[in-house]
């Protein structure tokens, strides 16, 4: 008996996949299809994937062509599988041609011809797309495109900048983006905007975007105060519309999973997250009205250093005190700012700074271990959990593909596209957030350093 074996997403059932898994089939007497799993397939950057593992597999055993199903779920389990099964042959489409020559040491490998003109990339562009379009007065937004990039479903549209900024976005060497002359213009020519201005800019924007009926991904912080937040999340409601903001990092593999574990109660009960973030920007050279347009430390890292805390203790604290760091009194740029929150049954703080500079690591103290993300644990790939006895120790590696900015505009997508806000950030959370700023900028809670 000879047994074939072939692998694949099968995402979006084609007619190329069932013409492939026949002609495998037609190669011997037993076909065995192995279908990647979720993890498996964001781990080698496929983040795109519609359908879930079981959908997937489900498809693929009614079209009565294989034998036997199974999940792929780690690199150089191929091998594995050829050993296990006793496979004769591996075979795959000839988009695949070289790359799985290395299994020829264990059975023979042959390239089918692929269908032309069908895929399930394309598919899922065609199902859905959503005409991003750019609101930016910064450098960041560049990075936004180009992660749209591997993005099916989600064009970018062009981008406005509001003047006086001076700003022109390419999507990589050589190719600029469309520019808008005016709000509007973005407006009518996109479904969803992604906004990337200063703070104090925000509201009017959103509130646009709303009333024109686009969905809006925002960096956060949304905005400055708690009315306008609730105006603007009451707007987006009544509109059907997702607001979200876009903290990055709550989206990463390993920043999420790390999250889950800590939930799921591996360190024992939380009683303290302590979260620090600091980039040493250039200040010197500012004068202090030139700081003013810049984004402080609190506005620019706290939302970041703010989300494991509200996720992880929840957003009801009894009280929090701020101690900052101004570069000048007339001018609310914090330099260093360090909040300490008491929650009922465990404590917190964040230290964030642009004029000064820490180890940027995250750490939950637990009764039975700690969870522990290195610096900078905002963009980490990794992380670990400790305990008393070090043989006990785990470390957790993943993929971070795009700082995880490639995968909240996933969800943002997915978020469109089923009407619903559920894959987006918490929105106690974003609420938190926007008073934490207007306390600081009120001068509640807060203390100068001299
Ligand atoms: N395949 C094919 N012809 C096509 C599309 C896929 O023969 N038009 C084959 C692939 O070569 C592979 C198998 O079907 O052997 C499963 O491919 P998969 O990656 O799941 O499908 P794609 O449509 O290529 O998916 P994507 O666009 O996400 O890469």
């Amino acid at each position: 008996m000879t047994k074939v074996i072939t692998y694949g997403t099968y995402d979006m059932l084609h007619q190329g996949h069932i013409n492939l898994l026949k002609r495998a089939r037609d190669l011997g007497d037993h076909l065995i299809v192995g279908v990647t799993s979720e993890d498996f397939d964001k781990a080698r950057g496929k983040i795109n994937v519609r359908q879930s593992l079981m959908e997937r597999v489900e498809a693929v055993k009614s079209l009565g062509i294989a034998d036997e199903v199974i999940v792929e779920e780690y690199a150089g389990q191929k091998i594995d599988d050829i050993l296990r099964y006793g496979i004769d042959i591996f075979t795959v489409g000839s988009d695949w041609e070289g790359y799985f020559d290395y299994l020829g040491k264990w059975c023979r490998v042959i390239y089918l011809d692929r269908t032309e003109g069908i895929s399930s990339s394309e598919l899922r562009s065609e199902s859905y797309n959503v005409r991003l379009g750019i609101v930016a007065d910064n450098q960041y937004a560049e990075k936004i495109i180009r992660e749209s990039n591997y993005v099916n479903g989600l064009t970018i549209s062009g981008a406005y900048v509001p003047p006086p900024c001076n700003l022109a976005l390419a999507n990589g060497p050589g190719n600029a983006v469309h520019s808008f002359e005016s709000l509007s213009d973005l407006l009518e020519h996109s479904d969803a905007v992604s906004v990337v201005v200063k703070p104090h800019l925000h509201y009017q924007i959103i509130r646009a975007a709303l009333e024109a009926g686009k969905h809006v991904l925002c960096e956060p912080p949304l905005v400055l105060d708690s009315i306008q937040d609730e105006q603007l999340r009451q707007l987006a409601q009544e509109k059907e519309l997702v607001l979200t903001e876009g903290i990055k990092t709550a989206y990463s593999t390993a920043y999420r999973r790390f999250i889950r574990l800590v939930q799921s109660g591996r360190i024992g009960k939380i009683i303290s997250v302590d979260t620090t973030c600091t980039s040493k920007a250039d200040l010197e050279s500012k004068k202090p009205e030139e700081l003013e347009n810049l984004w402080g430390s609190l506005c620019g890292w706290g939302p970041m250093a703010l989300l494991p805390i509200f996720q992880l203790l929840g957003t009801n604290y009894k009280r929090k005190t701020i101690i900052t760091s101004l570069a000048d009194s007339d001018v609310k740029f914090d330099l260093f700012t360090k909040i300490d929150f008491l929650f009922p049954s465990a404590t917190a703080s964040i230290k964030v700074a642009k004029g000064a500079k820490s180890e940027g690591g995250l750490v939950v103290t637990g009764t039975e271990g700690y969870g522990y993300i290195p610096a900078p644990w905002w963009k980490t790939d990794y992380f670990e959990l400790r305990f008393e006895n070090p043989s006990e120790n785990q470390r957790f590696f993943y993929q971070l593909d795009g700082e995880g900015i490639r995968l909240e505009l996933v969800s943002f997508l997915r978020s469109i596209e089923a009407g619903s806000r559920e894959l987006c950030l918490d929105e106690d959370i974003g609420r938190a957030i926007t008073e934490v700023l207007q306390d600081f900028y009120q001068g509640k809670d807060v203390e100068y350093l001299a």
